[in-house]
């Protein structure tokens, strides 16, 4: 059984203004993407598809003089440590098992090593399906965070989706 469903956490005022905040296309874009590979990779598609949609959460705005400062970003960034609490706290407010949520803010956790110091790092497979569906809809410079979709658009798709993933468990 599911605690939590897409639809539940798009209509929250938490991820109204985090996810919108670093594209809510590109969110929704990965979910999807992370559908597909969880069957790949033999993943969970509920903890898959959540974690991957909240994979960004954590963003922060790094403004100088109104202009966005990339070099400010590249250095200070910290998204996926902020992304992995907000999304748990999210997701227990929600009623999420603390497992899964704990799971989920794990794969967020490390969906990109941009901020650990240079190693290597082993994933897990959800780990690895989240950081997968994340880059599968990357574009150059970042212009992913930029595609813009209607609140009714994307609560339709993640209803969808909601229904895929609940066909799949
Ligand atoms: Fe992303």
């Amino acid at each position: 059984m599911r605690y939590v469903t897409l639809v539940q956490l798009f209509d929250h005022p938490i991820t109204q203004k985090f996810v919108k905040r670093s594209g809510m296309a590109h969110a929704v874009a990965c979910a999807y993407h992370a559908f597909r590979l969880a069957k790949v990779h033999h993943v969970d598609p509920d903890m898959a598809t959540k974690a991957a949609f909240l994979h960004d959460i954590g963003h922060y705005t790094w403004y100088r003089d109104g202009q966005w400062d990339y070099q400010l970003y590249k250095e200070y960034d910290i998204h996926a440590i902020k992304g992995a609490e907000r999304a748990h706290k999210l997701l227990i407010r929600l009623g999420e098992h603390p497992r899964i949520a704990k799971e989920i803010a794990l794969a967020i956790l490390l969906h990109t090593d941009s901020y650990l110091p240079e190693g290597e790092l082993e994933l897990k497979p959800l780990q690895y399906v989240v950081a997968l569906a994340d880059e599968a809809d990357e574009e150059p410079g970042g212009e992913h965070h930029y595609r813009t979709i209607s609140d009714e658009r994307a609560r339709h798709l993640l209803g969808e989706l909601d229904k895929k993933v609940e066909g799949d468990i």
